[in-house]
């Protein structure tokens, strides 16, 4: 394929399928145990002891599947070189209405930031989700710490996961052939990831 250039391995996109999967199915079966306002949504469980078991069963696939992905990534998302913090300093482009272009690698700041939050919010909500699991061996102020964390980063990586999935189809048109077939354009990539695309392709100009 001369016009596209491979973005993601088949792993790779095994991997962040599984990481999704696990996540809307933690979404699902866990929003009755967040809160009486939800409890109708045991019913697509079975009930809500079903629920809870899905949940923890979903909670050990998502924990390692996601610090899997973490931990491949992290040398790409772990570094803010110079075009990064003029992406910061510049709102990444979307506050303004003109052209921008940034000297943009692998993944744009924005990117590192939500690989970043993902990988901590993954520790913090396997931790907690530990310590929940099994709430009478541990002290009570402990369950209820575990608590109080476990529902702020769930609440918090639904709103992240909403704008990535956003940015990652509707807002960038071109994206989401990168996590489904492995490839993306060449135009995509000189126009999002200019630095990226030198450094995978000897196109130098
Ligand atoms: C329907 C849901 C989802 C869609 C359509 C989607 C789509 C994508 C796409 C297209 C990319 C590649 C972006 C690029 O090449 O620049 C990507 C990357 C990524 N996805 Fe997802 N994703 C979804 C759900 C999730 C979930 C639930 C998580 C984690 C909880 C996640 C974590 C990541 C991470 C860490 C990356 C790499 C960094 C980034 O591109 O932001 N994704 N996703």
């Amino acid at each position: 394929m001369a016009n596209s250039i491979e973005r993601f391995s088949t792993s790779e996109r095994v991997l962040h399928w599984v990481v999704t999967a696990s996540f809307f199915t933690l979404l699902l079966s866990g929003l009755g145990l967040y809160s009486r306002l939800f409890t109708g949504y045991f019913n697509l469980f079975g009930g809500g002891g079903n629920a809870s078991l899905v949940h923890k069963v979903a909670g050990v696939i998502f924990f390692f599947s996601s610090l899997a992905m973490f931990l491949l990534h992290l040398r790409d998302v772990a570094s803010f070189d110079r075009d990064d913090r003029e992406w910061f300093a510049k709102g990444g482009g979307y506050l303004s209405r003109g052209e921008n272009h940034f000297n943009i690698g692998k993944y744009n700041p924005g990117q590192k930031l939500f690989a970043l939050f993902v990988g901590i919010a993954t520790l913090v909500l396997g931790i907690t989700g530990i310590f929940i699991w099994s709430p009478l061996s541990f002290s009570r102020w402990v369950v209820q710490l575990s608590l109080l964390l476990h529902g702020t980063m769930f609440v918090g990586a639904v709103m992240f996961v909403v704008v990535h999935v956003y940015l990652a189809t509707i807002g960038n048109p071109g994206t989401i052939g990168a996590m489904l077939y492995g490839f993306v354009g060449r135009r995509w990539a000189k126009v999002h990831h200019p630095k990226w695309y030198r450094e995978v392709t000897d196109d130098n100009p």
